[in-house]
């Protein structure tokens, strides 16, 4: 007998990083999610299944995301806090990653730390293992970008956007999804010393060079690309943690997004990746203005949460 449900696949897959899925993938989890936001999938494709929710960092987005995205699609969920999991007191990883491998059929899965550690969980079979957000990388939040920039701009492909702010999780994994797609435009300005990890630059690049599109980073707010269709920001302490430098916001300061950068590109919509801190990395004007689709981005992470879960658990036969 079995304990887990049969929803499970021997080929059940894992989301950790945007760089382990195919160009395809990608575009099957985005129209799958423009699909659910759009009423066009119904039905309950998870029924029998049983999803691990485990945040060990606050989340009030991606953990509602995922946790109706589950329920709505007919799937039970236990929800484990920072405090919950033995690991705690010493148990290991591998060992927390075979015990629940036997009980659940997914684990979505806040560590904030590495994302070895979110591979070791994905090690024993049965169990597919989704990033809720690691310090490297934020993969359903860029999945839920995109399915926000389809239903705005009608197309990824193509798209031109200007990110403002740190090169953390959330710009890591814009950067390894939106350079899959033709003919898109990624201009990241970060404050020095905080731009892109290396290895994400490098691997964004590849990527650009292949499918044609466009990356450029600069650590200066002067160079913006003289169009863009989407202007990004993103909270200056991601999961409100600390920096080392007691005078990093002087650093960030010249990254604001106002109402005059915003003025440059009267075409665009302005995106954010929430929470939002008034007056630091935007205004309240841009914000809470007419061209913010900052809330809609939001909701759309439940759409795109519905659309991973789908992906990663069910047989595409
Ligand atoms: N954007 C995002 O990941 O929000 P939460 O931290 O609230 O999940």
């Amino acid at each position: 007998m079995t304990a887990r449900s049969s929803i499970g696949r021997p080929d059940r897959a894992d989301l950790i990083s945007l760089a382990d899925l195919e160009p395809a993938e990608i575009r099957e989890i985005v129209r799958s999610g423009v699909a659910h936001a759009e009423g066009a999938r119904t039905g309950e494709p998870l029924a029998g299944a049983v999803i691990g929710i485990y945040f060990r960092k606050t989340s009030t987005r991606t953990r509602t995301a995922f946790s109706s995205a589950a329920l709505r699609l007919g799937a039970r969920i236990i929800g484990y806090g920072p405090g919950d999991l033995q690991l705690n007191t010493g148990e290991t990883v591998e060992d927390t990653a075979q015990v629940l491998s036997r009980m659940l059929d997914g684990l979505v899965c806040r560590t904030a730390g590495s994302t070895e550690e979110l591979r070791a969980l994905a090690a024993p079979p049965g169990m597919s293992v989704v990033n809720a957000m690691s310090a490297h990388e934020h993969p359903t939040q860029a999945l839920a970008d995109l399915t926000t920039i389809q239903r705005h701009l009608g197309a990824v492909d193509g798209a031109r956007v200007l990110y403002v702010g740190e090169g953390n999780s959330t710009a890591a994994a814009l950067a390894l999804s939106l350079t899959r797609f033709e003919g898109t435009e990624l201009h990241l300005h970060t404050p020095p010393g905080y731009g892109l990890e290396p290895h994400v630059r490098e691997q964004a690049a590849r990527y650009a060079e292949e499918s044609g599109s466009l990356l450029r980073e600069s650590e200066e707010m002067t160079g913006l690309p003289a169009e863009a269709d989407i202007v990004y920001t993103t909270r200056w302490q991601t999961t409100g943690t600390a920096k080392p430098d007691p005078d990093w916001r002087s650093v960030f300061a010249p990254f604001q997004v106002g109402g005059e950068l915003l003025a440059g590109y009267p075409d665009a919509w302005f995106m954010h990746d929430l929470p939002a801190h008034r007056g630091e990395e935007t205004t309240a004007a841009v914000l809470d203005g007419p061209r913010s689709i900052a809330f809609d981005q939001a909701g759309n992470k439940m759409y795109g949460a519905m659309a991973v879960l789908e992906w990663a658990l069910t047989s595409r036969t």
